[in-house]
């Protein structure tokens, strides 16, 4: 079966879809995304997408093509046509094509582009029984790490850096304290407690963060936004990360380093059934 993507308006065959090599972001990286995860042929969590979308859009003065109805409406349709039970939609809005300036163009118009990825097994990815292992890598992005921009070259690069190390992803450190991984929000466990870097420009706004944070203090535990270090992820009774792809994840190693017990923790293991079970229920 051939994959149908959402091109400007159009449902086309993945081979017939189009963008101008003039486009900002081909040229400059001036686009933005969002990926979202389909369970039983349902969007989780698509508002909190819309709304981070709109957030990136409007600090980059970006116009949007389409209003929330309207994207909700080709979300849907994308997942219809191409008949995925378990999977993400990616979405990138650019600035459009222009003749190439540094300075934003005054009359472009936006390009939208949507792509399904069909993922079955996504829920039961068995990296969640096993955990995963992360390296420790210096964080050389940017610094408004806050816009979801598909300036991911850096990221990109710390993921072959985890595989040449035989790991599964890289938590970018910042003065000696964890920001987030590749493409994922970064955890670790002490007793009770859960630590997770606090917002600001230096991460990214997980829109899994915010659901599993909530989850979280619904169930009593004891939540603390604040950067955390190496030091300490590493004598941490338990590690994880959130996103839209993998949901809950747990860490079980550090830069070869086992972290608590070295297997997948029970505040983990609990955070993603959870969050599994409520997102599913909540799905549009
Ligand atoms: N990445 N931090 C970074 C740097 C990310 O790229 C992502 C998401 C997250 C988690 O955000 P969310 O919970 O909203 O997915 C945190 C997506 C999945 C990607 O690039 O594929």
């Amino acid at each position: 079966m051939t994959r149908i993507v959402y091109v400007n308006g159009d449902y086309l065959p993945e081979t017939e879809a189009k963008v101008s090599i003039f486009d900002r972001g081909f040229l400059f990286a001036d686009g933005v995304y969002e990926v979202t995860s389909i369970l039983g042929g349902k969007l989780i969590d698509f508002a909190g997408h819309a709304k981070r979308l709109q957030r990136s859009l409007d600090e980059l003065a970006m116009a949007n093509p389409v209003t929330e109805d309207e994207l909700l409406a080709i979300h849907r349709e994308l997942v219809r046509l191409n008949e995925i039970d378990e999977g993400l939609i990616y979405l990138q809005i650019t600035r459009g094509a222009a003749d190439r300036d540094f300075a934003y163009p005054k009359d472009a118009t936006p390009t939208i582009v949507l792509f399904t990825q069909s993922k079955p097994g996504l829920a039961e990815n068995p990296l969640a029984r096993t955990g995963m292992k992360v390296i420790s890598i210096e964080d050389q992005r940017w610094g408004r790490r806050d816009i979801k921009t598909v300036q991911l070259l850096y990221p990109s690069m710390g993921k072959m850096m985890a595989k040449a190390a035989g790991a599964d992803d890289a938590w970018m450190v910042e003065d000696g304290h964890v920001t987030e991984g590749t493409s994922n929000n970064a955890y670790i466990v002490k007793g009770n407690t859960i630590v997770t870097r606090h917002l600001g420009n230096e991460i990214l706004h997980g829109i899994t963060r915010a659901a599993v944070l909530r989850f979280a203090r619904e169930a009593q535990m004891v939540v603390e936004e604040r950067p955390f270090s190496v030091a300490e992820a590493k004598a941490a009774d338990e590690a994880f990360i959130t996103s839209a792809s993998a949901f809950v994840m747990p860490v079980v190693e550090m830069d070869g380093q086992p972290i608590g017990a070295g297997k997948p923790g029970n505040v983990t293991a609990r955070l993603r059934e959870i969050y599994l079970d409520e997102m599913r229920k909540a799905a549009v």
